[in-house]
């Protein structure tokens, strides 16, 4: 591969320069798919086998095998969240995991750039976690509902009304929103993140199930915001209970951005890593994960004893990442996740302050 323009005055003026002017820009390999490359990527595809069938893999295996050539050239470090699809999970990730593991291997990778295949709320703790390093998410329009449904001035105004009340926010927000806050949270962790506070009134924002999950498990008064994820809002508790009737041995796994309507028939709720974790050291016979639904596929060939039951709610923010836009992030730079240096510091130590929690 051959570089068609060089970086140039490294660490002079580097906020001016682009990442493409940091590091230079690539040319596109050839992505024809040849016997020797069959060969190279075979241990590849038996991770995927279950979920790519034969005839399409010669579509994805240059892809792969490019990304992971580059990633090596360009000494980048591949995190991807639970959701992505199988072939970015098992065939190009280096790290991968829920929103909290992604925020604490951040601050331990030693890669100069990090890929972010998932939303940008991700990409952009990432960022502030490692202001030196170059962040890149391969679609930047990959958002949140959660994260769209609050600003910072929605927060500063809280701040006005609930004079001295705390402010959990969830991660899943933007930079912005993290600077007016006194600590983050993440589904794995929101308990404890509330319990460590010394007010018996919270802010836990802005995700209202998840706020009205937390308050069962604590005995401090929450207040919230009414925003969704439209992925989870999605289920019901009649559905599963419909589930239940059909085949009373299946267990219902659920995530904390469910109603509590629906973790109260479940046999088990937490963060997609929790979820995982359940499914992995539980065994159950027949599971419904209730949540996005790579989720499953993702696990699948490590529990072939488990059958999953599988209502496909897709978040179409997490699907914005392909192999081709993962490739073009690689090759060209871009999209690189910036965070506005009048935000940056106050928003890095609220996600400090949870990734340091001792639980
Ligand atoms: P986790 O932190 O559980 O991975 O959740 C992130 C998310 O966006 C769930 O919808
Ligand atoms: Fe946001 Fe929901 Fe998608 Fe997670 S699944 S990124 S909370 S919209």
């Amino acid at each position: 591969m051959q570089h068609v323009t060089q970086p140039g005055n490294a660490g002079k003026a580097l906020s001016l320069q682009t990442a493409a002017e940091r590091f230079g820009v690539l040319e596109r390999p050839d992505l024809t798919y040849t016997t020797a490359l069959a060969k190279e990527t075979a241990h590849l595809y038996e991770r995927v086998k279950d979920f790519i069938p034969a005839i399409e893999w010669p579509v994805f295996a240059p892809y792969i095998h490019a990304i992971n050539r580059l990633k090596k050239e360009r000494g980048a470090v591949i995190l991807a969240h639970n959701y992505q699809t199988p072939e970015i999970f098992h065939c190009v990730a280096d790290i991968t995991g829920d929103s909290l593991q992604l925020a604490r291997d951040a601050t331990r990778v030693d890669a100069e750039i990090i890929v972010q295949c998932g939303v940008h709320f991700m990409a952009e703790t990432s960022k502030l976690l490692n202001p030196q390093k170059t962040v890149l998410i391969p679609d930047g329009l990959a958002g949140c509902s959660l994260s769209e449904s609050i600003t910072g001035a929605d927060v500063r105004a809280l701040k006005e009304r609930y004079p001295g009340v705390p402010v959990v926010t969830y991660v899943n927000t933007s930079a912005d929103v993290k600077a007016e806050t006194d600590i983050c949270c993440t589904s794995s962790n929101a308990v404890a993140v509330v319990d460590s506070l010394e007010s018996d009134t919270v802010l836990c924002i802005p995700d209202e199930y998840l706020a009205m999950n937390v308050a069962k498990k604590t005995n401090k008064k929450i207040l919230t915001w009414k925003g969704h994820c439209e992925v989870h809002e999605r289920f019901t508790a009649e559905e599963l209970l419909e589930y239940k009737a059909a085949d009373p041995s299946i267990e219902i796994v659920a995530h904390p951005e469910c109603h509590p309507s629906v973790l109260a028939v479940s046999d088990y709720a937490g963060s997609t890593s929790g979820m995982i974790d359940y499914v992995k050291t539980k065994r159950p016979g027949r599971v419904l994960l209730v949540t996005e639904c790579s989720m499953a596929s993702n696990i699948q060939a490590e529990v072939p004893d488990v059958n999953f039951v599988k209502p496909c709610n897709l978040c179409p923010h997490m699907k914005r990442i392909t192999l081709p836009k993962i490739l073009d992030s690689l090759l060209f730079m871009t999209e690189e996740v910036l965070v506005d240096p009048a935000i940056a510091d106050r928003a890095r130590l609220a996600v400090e302050r949870m990734v340091n929690l001792k639980q």
